[in-house]
């Protein structure tokens, strides 16, 4: 799939899970919801698929509120991410944040 056509999906799928009502509590389970804007480059459960998008799961917490926040302010730069980051609201951002970093997984040596 084309980076353009990508883009195009992701603008619908952001039209309609912002436009679908008021934002829940901040948690990982209204972040889980929010997280399907993101499975098409970060995968599914936050391991992505491809080598330029990074693995968001078990990120820490913290790290993921100030990554997305950056990206949003612009203080950060990535077409991509800066263009998504704009759509997410504080409450986006932590419930986000807590989904992807409950996430984990295990390293083997
Ligand atoms: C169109 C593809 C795409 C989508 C959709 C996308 N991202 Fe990203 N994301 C990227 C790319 C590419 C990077 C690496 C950018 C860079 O080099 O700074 C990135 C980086 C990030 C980072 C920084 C990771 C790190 O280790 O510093 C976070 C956090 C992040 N994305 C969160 C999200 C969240 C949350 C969503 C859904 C709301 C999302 N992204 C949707 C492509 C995408």
């Amino acid at each position: 799939m084309s980076m353009f056509k990508r883009f195009y999906i992701v603008s619908i799928m952001m039209f309609f899970l912002l436009t679908a009502g008021a934002s829940l509590a901040a948690d990982a389970v209204a972040g889980k919801e929010k997280s399907l804007l993101c499975s098409g480059c970060h995968g599914a459960n936050g391991i992505s698929s491809t080598p330029d998008m990074p693995n968001l799961a078990s990120q820490k917490e913290a790290y993921l509120v100030k990554a997305i926040k950056d990206y949003r302010e612009g203080s950060r730069k990535n077409p991509m991410m800066n263009s998504i980051a704009q759509g997410l609201s504080d409450d986006d951002i932590a419930n986000l944040a807590a989904y992807f970093s409950s996430l984990s997984y295990e390293v083997v040596q």
